[in-house]
């Protein structure tokens, strides 16, 4: 029988090598180890949650606000001791450059410290009492239950403590399922969740997802599912879940942002930030611009710009200085470029630079292609990597009908001059999408603004605040107002 749960390093279990799926030639160098794990751990891990939870009767849930607060600090500071471990870690496990994995720490760091901040202010409004027709309220924010938290590899520490740190601020208790690329990076932090919480609040599990999470679900415990990953990968868990029990789900899913670029729009700025929506991280992130509309007036000029500028970012691996594309993490990954790419190529696009060849197994150098059109892949498939599909529009409806009759509804960018046109298509895109960008690539940050999508995009809003209500019911304590409680 296992003994109590108190995290994967309470365990001697053989151990799972990784590997790190970006080394030039394929190597695949092994990088570190995580405990072998399987469907009795995480029962164990479950269960583990469902005790330190107790039906809310657990010392996390009905701790106060500023004790959270306290051990959440505690991680904090225990965290950026191991910052370059952890740093070091995301760089090989998921190919990320060295800048963009320090800035992904370093976010990580300040998003924890403003969902402190907000839950200060959240919890000094809740306080408060409120009188209505002679009943006084004491409104509170209480925990929901047992968290089921996962993140994508893409982002996995990040994306990860998206839901991680206000579900445990709000007095939830948390199995946390790293992704299989970026598990590893969780192993630095386990000493500091270790010594932050009471045992059972943060449950860390390494097994197949497959394996794991859908019996997880089944077995009805799990109060809320925290997934920030694929739209199809959320559908078939939530489809797991018993319909005897309810499961909120907080998700943050697939998406196939677009860009139009109007015939007044700058060229610059437009190339400069369509090169970045498109391809920051390969284009490996869930608000990267997936679809460039261009008017057709602009169409030549813009490409000849756009493939000029992509020429200039530099290819190669992670650790070397200004590297803007790295190896994507594994061969499957390459695999479905060159199949969105032989698909649209075989339906009348071609590939407007010298791009979409490999230089090595998992090094891609992103491709241009033109015209993208209804009935290719690249069309509706979100590619999430090195590909920027573009198509020539003539009238702006045709644009907007892309926008609308998408499945997805994450975000959109406009490029122009006049604030009156760029105004008028303002109102049907934000019923349409979470955030409309004048000028600028999608993205997610700043983190204080909501983070939210339509359609099949995401369930629930993040970010900060958003995130704490999210995770936490407004409840209260009602009374008839007397003399004696008029006070
Ligand atoms: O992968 C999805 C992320 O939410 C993207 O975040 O816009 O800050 O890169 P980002």
């Amino acid at each position: 029988a296992l003994r109590k749960w108190e995290g994967p390093n309470d365990l001697v279990l053989s151990p799972v090598c990784i590997r790190d799926p970006v080394s030039a030639d394929l190597r695949q160098l092994e990088i570190g180890s995580v405990p072998r794990m399987g469907e009795p751990e995480s029962d164990a891990a479950l269960d583990a949650a469902v005790a330190a939870y107790d039906s809310g009767r657990g010392t996390w849930p009905v701790m106060t606000v500023e004790g959270r607060i306290n051990c959440m600090e505690v991680f904090v500071r225990q965290m950026i001791a191991v910052k370059s471990k952890v740093v070091k870690t995301l760089l090989w496990e998921i190919g990320k450059s060295a800048d963009d994995s320090a800035k992904e720490f370093d976010r990580t760091i300040d998003y924890i410290r403003q969902t402190i901040d907000a839950l200060k202010d959240l919890d000094n409004r809740s306080s408060r009492f409120e009188v209505a027709e002679a009943t006084i309220g004491q409104i509170r924010r209480t925990p929901l239950g047992v968290v089921l938290c996962m993140g994508p590899y893409n982002y996995p520490l990040n994306e990860t403590f998206a839901t991680l740190i206000p579900a445990l601020l709000m007095g939830n208790t948390v199995v946390l399922k790293p992704p299989q690329y970026g598990a590893l990076l969780f192993e630095p932090l386990l000493a500091a969740f270790h010594e932050a919480f009471p045992p059972g609040v943060v449950n860390i599990i390494y097994a197949p997802g497959a394996l794991v999470v859908p019996r997880m679900l089944a077995s009805g415990k799990v109060n809320v599912l925290a997934l920030i990953g694929s739209s199809k990968v959320a559908d078939q868990l939530k489809k797991r879940h018993p319909k005897s029990h309810r499961l909120r789900a907080i998700l943050g899913l697939d998406a196939k942002n677009a860009a139009i670029v109007l015939p007044d729009a700058d060229l610059d700025l437009t190339v400069t930030e369509c090169l970045a929506g498109a391809l920051s991280f390969n284009g490996q992130r869930c608000t990267a611009l997936k679809m460039l509309i261009v008017h057709r007036s602009l169409v030549d000029r813009f490409l000849s710009r756009f493939c000029e500028a992509l020429d200039n970012l530099k290819i190669g691996m992670p650790w070397e200085k200004n590297v803007k594309i790295t190896p994507l993490p594994g061969l499957h990954r390459t695999a479905y470029m060159k199949e969105a790419i032989e698909d649209a190529v075989a339906k009348g696009a071609r590939i407007v630079n010298d791009g979409g060849g490999a230089f090595s197994a998992t090094l891609y150098k992103p491709a241009v292609i033109y015209p993208v059109s209804a009935g290719m892949k690249l069309y509706r498939e979100e590619q999430f990597g090195p590909l920027v599909p573009v198509m020539a529009y003539d009238d702006i409806e045709e644009a907007l009908e892309y926008v609308i009759t998408s499945d997805h509804g994450q975000q959109v960018s406009i490029f122009g001059s006049d604030p009156a046109t760029i105004g008028a298509l303002v109102d049907p895109l934000v019923n349409q999408v979470c955030r409309v960008n004048l000028n600028s690539q999608c993205q997610r940050g700043p983190d204080v603004f909501p983070f939210a999508g339509r359609k099949d995009s995401a369930e629930g809003t993040l970010s900060v605040a958003d995130a704490l209500r999210a995770f936490s019911i407004r409840s209260m304590v009602a009374a008839k107002q007397t003399m004696e409680n008029k006070e």
